[in-house]
């Protein structure tokens, strides 16, 4: 179905289909009007760290640049506009004294956003923790859990009478495991034990999150971003099998379970529990709120077999080879089907409420030649990834919208500038914006709704 308006037939009338952008990734203007540095500004200033040694500085100077970029925004024919909200801008110590000027810039986008009949998702957390509260211990300290709460309320109290939608958290994966048992993003430790407190007060900062927007603006529809990975066994074999349950557990349990039962999974706290912070009385309550929405950020799947190794610590597995020779430029496996599965299986583990896609997109390098940029493998990667959407509400899951991942290039966390997700090109040069093919595709298909038609896939 290489037409988009055709594709748009299979979404009911009132479906959202919007673009995806997070702070420290767009905004720049570091130092601007109060904004103190994030665990990113310094990861960032860390030899060996991120590619090239690039950093949040200017980035595609999006700070001063929101009107152009909310010009951008509507000629992409989106209906929603999915955004993070810098904590830094807001506290720019973490905790003391509010920056009335971090808040007046998010007021500006989201009265931009409402004058151009665009829908407000605003994410409170994605990534650019204060650095000052990194000297309490980041997110392995119980305080940081507070301090989000505090955050949020802010930021809801000022904001929530415009918000369609607000996330706690993007990925609590990412900044949990990849940043403090795998080091790869911020604050880059490799540690079970700091990344099991990080695992317990994120989660209760979570909670805590969902409290603060409920006592403030209760009438914004709440939930959190997961990067909820479709597992898949290397292999049928029993011990690999067995090897993708754990798995399960560890990238995906661990988070849906507190949300959605108010427990850890019985695996994981088998094997890793002795190490966990103390869990406090009410903890699991405060984890376990109610959520309006979840938004799911898929990618590409996960493959893994059965590490067999005696010292192999819990989920004790290796990756396991791609099946699809069809990789993007970071190296990910495009394998659509994975997403409309992955859907299958949560809804079927757990009771969960309405879904978004808040995130999917594809890696490709592709400059701008003669004025155009002909990224056809993400035009590709994006038609195979909806017609995957439009297949899981077909089968009647409640699948709500769809953000592309990203508007524009930005920069990548650990890999800096190189890897690019944009629908438009940025030149970081000039901070030129060009519309890519695939840009032009997505346009069309967004502009299709929201319309009269309101009927199923
Ligand atoms: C996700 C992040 C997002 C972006 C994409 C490519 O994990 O949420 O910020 O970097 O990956």
């Amino acid at each position: 179905m290489r037409d988009p308006k055709l594709l748009a037939e299979r979404f009911p009338g009132d479906f959202v289909f919007g673009v995806a952008t997070a702070a420290f990734q767009i905004e720049g203007a570091s130092k601007a009007d109060g904004r103190k540095a994030s665990i990113w500004d310094a990861f960032c200033n860390m030899p060996g760290r991120v590619f090239g040694r690039h950093n949040g500085d200017v980035a595609c100077d999006h700070y001063n640049r929101l009107e152009d970029d909310l010009d951008l925004i509507r000629d992409m024919g989106v209906s929603a506009y999915r955004f993070s909200i810098a904590w830094p801008r807001i506290y720019p110590d973490g905790i003391g004294p509010v920056n009335e000027k971090g808040l007046d810039f998010y007021d500006r986008l989201v009265d931009g956003c409402k004058a151009r009949g665009i829908k407000t998702y605003a994410t409170l957390y994605h990534w650019d923790l204060p650095l000052a509260l990194a000297g309490d211990g980041g997110w392995t300290a119980r305080s940081t859990a507070y301090a989000f709460q505090r955050y949020a309320r802010t930021v809801m109290a000022r904001l929530g009478d415009r918000l369609d939608a607000v996330a706690t958290f993007n990925e609590p994966w990412c900044s949990v495991w990849l940043s403090h048992l795998y080091g790869v993003h911020a604050p880059g430790e490799r540690n079970m034990d700091a990344a099991l407190h990080a695992l317990h007060y994120t989660n209760l900062a979570h909670g805590l999150g969902m409290e603060a927007i409920r006592s403030e603006a209760p009438q914004v529809p709440a939930g959190i971003v997961l990067n909820a990975h479709r597992v898949v066994p290397g292999s049928r074999r029993a011990e690999d099998r067995a090897a993708a349950e754990r798995a399960f557990a560890f990238h995906n349990g661990v988070f849906f379970e507190p949300y959605l039962k108010g427990a850890y999974p019985e695996s994981f706290m088998a094997a890793l529990g002795d190490r966990m912070p103390v869990i406090e009385a009410g903890d699991m309550e405060t984890i376990s709120q109610k959520m309006d929405w979840w938004g799911l950020n898929y990618y590409t799947p996960m493959r893994v077999s059965n590490d067999p190794s005696p010292d192999a610590v819990f989920p004790a597995t290796v990756p396991a080879p791609f099946v699809s020779d069809v990789v993007t430029d970071i190296g990910w496996e495009v394998y659509p089907q994975a997403l409309t599965d992955l859907i299958a299986d949560l809804y079927t583990r757990y009771e969960l409420p309405d879904l978004y896609i808040t995130e999917n997109g594809a890696c490709y390098n592709m400059e701008v030649e003669n004025g155009a940029v002909n990224d056809q493998p993400r035009l590709d990667y994006y038609r195979q990834h909806i017609e995957a959407a439009a297949n899981a509400i077909s089968a009647g899951y409640p699948l709500k919208g769809y953000f592309a991942w990203s508007l524009m290039d930005n920069f990548e966390w650990a890999e800096g500038y190189r890897m690019r997700f944009g629908l438009v090109h940025v030149n970081y040069e000039t901070q030129v914006r060009t519309i890519k093919k695939s840009g032009e595709w997505y346009r069309d298909l967004a502009r299709q709704f929201p319309h009269g038609n309101h009927r199923g896939a």
